[in-house]
């Protein structure tokens, strides 16, 4: 189905200035909607969640929960299953903190990696005396089941992997991973920042442990962040916080933590956010991920195919449209990243990131890119227009060098 862009991009007030945003891989924007809910909570049913029992407090109650299974139903989990958190961030530091790793045994993580899912290992790895793992990709970042298999073995309790790469765009095989670890008896975690809110996730089919996701990628508020973990598994993840909210009994000398998300939701939470996340996951899902998916793919071929045509570009990851998301970083012959956002920003007001995009091993080791790349990304309210924007201007920039 073609999606109705101009319909959507009403919803968008940031739009409306008529500013060219392709920095979505960063944060995306909020659609009207999504606000509205969270205006709603603030200004009609505001009281804390899962505590008073007077009918407003458990209007908030239930507009909470009811967001835990919106997100739930995106990527086909149980709503028991979703735990807020901030960020993709602090879920990977959930699971590196809340695993009870025995000293000796390994992780699997990959070249591509986000620092959020690469740092975290190598902080655990010396707390807890283990041995860190790292697949190397090829040049364009493509990663096969293969070069996994050399690396899980029975001393493999965790492989942490992206679904797609915020750099290249790329996605590793998830399913074959998932396989090769559970037939090790390794568990997996998969950083689906990048993937959760541009296609249909599905952890029954991906067959994944953990998945780690940021509202604020996904047309969500900022501050607020999913992580699943496969319902089996709670009993044995610890909570990176405990507190108020999250036990069933406290004596002077002992407590007893709840079951279920509730655990690992100590404090008051961020319960506008997590409404607005659940709006989120609702306006995605009317639209439909596949939907989604076909619109920014020919997005992303109309930008390969630009800026194959344009003087001294270097671009990173695969050139076919079909095998990357719509995240697309380059550099410029003979200019710092830095200088070409800028440049962008002040000519024609597009916006792009420009830097490592917290992914040094991969811009040092893989790219060969040590000062970073420009990154631009598209989501389901950019336009051909914006494209051929950032593709002109682009052209005139490298003009000037030549
Ligand atoms: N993870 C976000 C990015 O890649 C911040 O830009």
């Amino acid at each position: 189905m073609m999606l109705d862009i101009n319909k959507i991009r009403e919803d968008f007030t940031f739009l409306r200035s008529g500013r060219i945003y392709l920095d979505s891989t960063a944060t995306s924007l909020t659609p009207e909607p999504v606000l509205k809910k969270v205006l709603e909570y603030y200004r009609e049913y505001r009281a804390n969640v899962g505590r008073g029992i007077y009918n407003t407090a458990q209007t908030a109650t239930s507009a909470y929960e009811n967001a835990r299974a919106e997100v739930a139903k995106l990527i086909n989990a149980k709503p028991e299953e979703i735990i807020f958190v901030r960020n993709t961030t602090e879920a990977t530091n959930l699971v590196a903190n809340g695993l009870k790793f025995q000293e000796g045994e390994k992780i699997v993580t990959t070249i591509l990696e986000h620092h959020s899912n690469y740092i975290v290992w190598l902080r655990v790895k010396n707390t807890k005396k283990l041995e860190l793992s790292v697949v190397q990709s090829d040049r364009e970042g493509h990663l096969s089941p293969s070069d996994f298999a050399a690396h899980i073995d029975r001393r493999t309790k965790l492989v942490a992997v992206t679904h797609t790469s915020n750099v290249l765009g790329v996605r590793p095989p998830i399913k074959e991973i998932v396989k090769l670890a559970h037939e090790q008896g390794s568990l997996v975690l998969v950083d689906g920042a990048q993937s959760v809110p541009h296609t249909k996730v599905d952890v029954k089919e991906l067959g994944c442990d953990f998945l780690a996701f940021s509202g604020h990628k996904m047309c969500g508020p900022t501050g607020v962040g999913a992580l699943y973990i496969k319902e089996d598994l709670q009993a044995s993840v610890e909570p990176l916080c405990i507190g108020g909210g999250s036990i069933d009994d406290v004596g002077i000398d002992y407590y007893r933590l709840r079951g279920g998300p509730n655990k690992y939701e100590a404090g008051t939470p961020p319960i506008a956010e997590a409404i607005g996340m659940g709006a989120a996951a609702t306006y995605l899902m009317n639209i439909g991920m596949d939907n989604i998916e076909d619109h920014e793919r020919k997005l992303t071929r109309r930008m390969l195919q630009g800026l194959a045509n344009i003087e001294g570009i270097s671009l990173y990851g695969p050139k076919d449209a079909e095998k990357r998301a719509g995240i697309i970083s380059f550099n410029l012959k003979g200019m710092n990243p830095h200088d070409v956002a800028v440049a962008l920003d002040t000519t024609s007001g597009v916006m792009v990131r420009s830097g490592h995009h917290c992914a040094l091993p991969l811009h040092k080791h893989v790219l060969n890119a040590p000062n970073g790349s420009v990154r631009a990304s598209v989501y389901l309210y950019n336009n051909y227009d914006d494209v051929d924007v950032f593709l002109d201007t682009l052209a005139e920039i490298s003009k000037t060098l030549m």
